[in-house]
């Protein structure tokens, strides 16, 4: 038997842009996914039937990316993020039946997390058309806080570099990490789900279409750029003010963008009187919005007050983990 969790994150700043190989700071946050594997008579999936199709993720992770060639397996998932809904619940099952299968055929043989995050990347991309930066997987297998970016980011600390063909041409990132200050104790990440679900990939492919039929949009990547640059200077100096502004910002940027919903501004209008700062995370459509806070309960209140579901995590949980 081999058991993994990987933690779900969250978007601070610099969704969709990201994409395009603009700056994007997430952190990893409490809830996440469980993955346990053992030996079975066929393949089974939570006591179902395993189907390729239906799990492309997890059959490209067994088949392409480990090769693997033993017997068949009973995959059991555990999770409490609410999935498609812009907490990188996709990310991090790559990651925990990454490190769960990793751990089942080399117990001894230390969990390499760079290789991890790429693994998980490369099934992201195949869920999502082709189109998928690193941010999820990375902050999913690094946990804390990082920073996914075209090019080296100053001020934070260099963990690896990937790519990727896009049907727009080759991508790169580095990916960075970023230590947050002790003054973030008393700091939380309240996320809001507006109940609607939405595909991530449908989303990215939607500010594609946008971008192609309306060139001027590439303004919008570029203020968010900006905007994800004050947020993490703000963040380094344990500036939490100044986060939450950077935050409102980013997402009157994503509306210009098109990605929020009536749902998501709702729950970020009702959040932000006693939030620092409110937007919506993720690739938006439906999903979450995300609030930083000093007072977690009164703005998860909030939330259900407005008709959505809470789930409160500290700012930058652990990484994905064997348990
Ligand atoms: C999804 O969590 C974030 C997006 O920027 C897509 C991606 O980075 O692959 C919308």
């Amino acid at each position: 038997m081999a058991t993994a969790f990987a933690p779900g994150k969250c978007i601070l700043f610099g969704e969709h842009a990201v994409v395009y190989g603009h700056p994007a700071v997430a952190v990893a946050i409490d809830q996440g996914v469980q993955v346990s594997l053992t030996n079975s008579k066929n393949w089974t999936i939570d006591g179902h039937s395993f189907s390729h199709s239906r799990h492309p993720h997890i059959s490209h992770i067994i088949n392409d990316l480990f090769k693997y060639k033993g017997s068949p397996l009973n995959i059991e998932i555990k999770s409490d993020l609410f999935s498609a809904a812009g907490l990188g619940s996709s990310a991090a099952l790559s990651n925990a039946m990454g490190a769960a299968l990793h751990y089942f055929l080399n117990k001894d043989e230390d969990l390499n997390l760079i290789k991890l995050a790429k693994i998980a990347h490369s099934a992201e991309a195949i869920a999502q058309g082709g189109r998928a930066s690193p941010t999820d997987t990375a902050a999913s297998a690094l946990g804390g806080c990082i920073v996914v970016s075209g090019k080296e980011v100053e001020g934070t600390i260099n963990v690896f570099k990937t790519s990727l063909d896009t049907p727009e041409g080759e991508r790169n990132w580095v990916i960075n990490k970023v230590i947050i200050p002790p003054e973030s104790e008393d700091i939380y990440l309240i996320l809001g789900f507006t109940g609607d679900a939405s595909p991530t990939g449908n989303m990215v492919q939607g500010v594609a279409n946008l971008l192609k039929s309306n060139p001027d949009k590439i303004n919008v990547m570029d203020s968010i750029s900006k905007i994800t640059l004050a947020g993490l200077s703000a963040l380094s100096a344990g500036n939490f003010e100044a986060v939450g502004i950077a935050m409102n910002a980013c997402h009157s940027k994503l509306q210009d963008l098109e990605v929020s919903t009536h749902s998501l501004d709702r729950l970020v209008d009702a959040v932000r009187p006693y939030s620092l700062g409110a937007k919506m995370t993720g690739a938006g459509g439906g999903g979450c919005i995300v609030a930083l806070s000093r007072n977690p309960q009164r703005v998860a209140e909030e939330i259900e007050i407005a008709g959505g579901s809470p789930l409160i995590s500290k700012l930058g949980s652990n990484g994905v983990r064997i348990v």
